[in-house]
């Protein structure tokens, strides 16, 4: 059994050598195989028009370039459709954590009426399968989308031509001045905790309470520049517009973190910030 788990994924350079996999769905290629083709699989969906993947798409480390989703017969979401890298590190799923484990998460677009919409029933009838092993199936494909061995993490490693100097600053300011490591921290980028960093506010009301007064999870940052727009609601199109968001301190707003208040970065700090993001995409899948 173990070797079957060291054998079905390999961990690229920079993320925690422990993946963590629940004992009752051990990581295995026959399910990660499984997974992969559900992921793909539009009958999942009611009009057959929408599959996983059509929102979580692999060129674009697993999110859609819309500011929101849309799912059957064109319904719109009202958030934006997450980047799937590194997921087996969370410890809470959606924008506001509100689900445990992957194996619950991954019916929840199934069933919900803006994406695929169907009953478990009428999914496992499709493809002959209990919606317990669709759930297992498609957690250990999740689970396997991993994205590490990038610029930066061979920079940590002591190559230290993988960074350019502009890149380098950026490292630092994203580490000082900036704050970024506040919250995004670790190798993930993420601590996985919620915040109101002001985001949904507008004329003095959450738009999306998301956990309460607009509180958010802190999303990775790996392979962040191939997944924009940005933010729960994709109301940032560029990283620019998130660095020029960041350094007015937000949108104000009560109970926002006080990790988030105005900067001051001059135009080349902002620059080199963004430079660094830019290195953060790996060798994935
Ligand atoms: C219509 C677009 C759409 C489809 C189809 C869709 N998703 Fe998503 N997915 C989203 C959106 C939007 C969110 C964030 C929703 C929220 O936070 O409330 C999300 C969130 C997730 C998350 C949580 C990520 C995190 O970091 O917390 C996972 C995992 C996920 N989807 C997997 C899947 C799987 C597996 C399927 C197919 C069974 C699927 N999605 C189908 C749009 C979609
Ligand atoms: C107080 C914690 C906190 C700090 C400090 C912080 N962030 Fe964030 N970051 C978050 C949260 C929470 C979100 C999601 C907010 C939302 O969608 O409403 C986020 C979202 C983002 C996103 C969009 C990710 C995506 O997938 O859409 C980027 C990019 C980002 N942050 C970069 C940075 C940078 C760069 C800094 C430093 C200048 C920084 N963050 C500082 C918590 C923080």
């Amino acid at each position: 059994m173990l070797l079957l788990l060291a054998a079905a994924v390999t961990i690229p350079l920079g993320l925690d050598l422990y993946l963590p996999v629940p004992e009752d769905n051990p990581l295995t290629f026959e399910k990660i195989e499984l997974g992969r083709r559900l992921f793909f699989e539009r009958r999942l969906s009611r009009d057959g028009s929408v599959s996983c993947g059509s929102c979580h798409d692999p060129d674009r480390a697993f999110s859609d370039g819309r500011p929101v989703a849309v799912g059957v017969f064109g319904r719109r979401g009202s958030r934006n459709a997450p980047a799937l890298v590194n997921r087996g590190y969370g410890r809470s799923f959606f924008w506001d954590g509100r689900v445990r484990t992957l194996e619950e998460q991954v019916l929840k677009p199934i069933q919900d009426p803006n994406e695929m919409d169907l009953t478990l029933q009428e999914a496992a009838a499709r493809v002959n399968l209990s919606d317990d092993a669709i759930a297992r199936a498609l957690a250990s494909y999740v689970r396997s989308i991993l994205s590490g061995g990038s610029p930066f993490d061979r920079f940590v490693n002591g190559d230290r031509t993988a960074l350019s100097v502009e890149q380098q600053a950026g490292l630092q300011l994203f580490r000082g001045k900036a704050n970024c490591v506040a919250c995004h921290v670790g190798p993930n980028f993420t601590e996985e905790k919620l915040h109101n960093t002001g985001i949904a506010w507008r004329d003095g009301r959450p738009a999306d309470p998301g956990a309460g007064h607009g509180d958010f999870k802190t999303p990775t940052l790996r392979e962040i520049a191939r997944t924009a727009p940005y933010m729960h609601d994709g109301s940032l199109a560029t990283l620019e517009e998130v660095i020029e968001y960041y350094d007015r301190g937000g949108n104000r707003s009560p109970g926002l973190d006080p990790e988030i208040r105005a900067l001051h970065l001059s135009p080349t700090e902002k620059q080199s910030i963004i430079a660094f993001l830019r290195c953060l995409h790996g060798a994935s899948h």
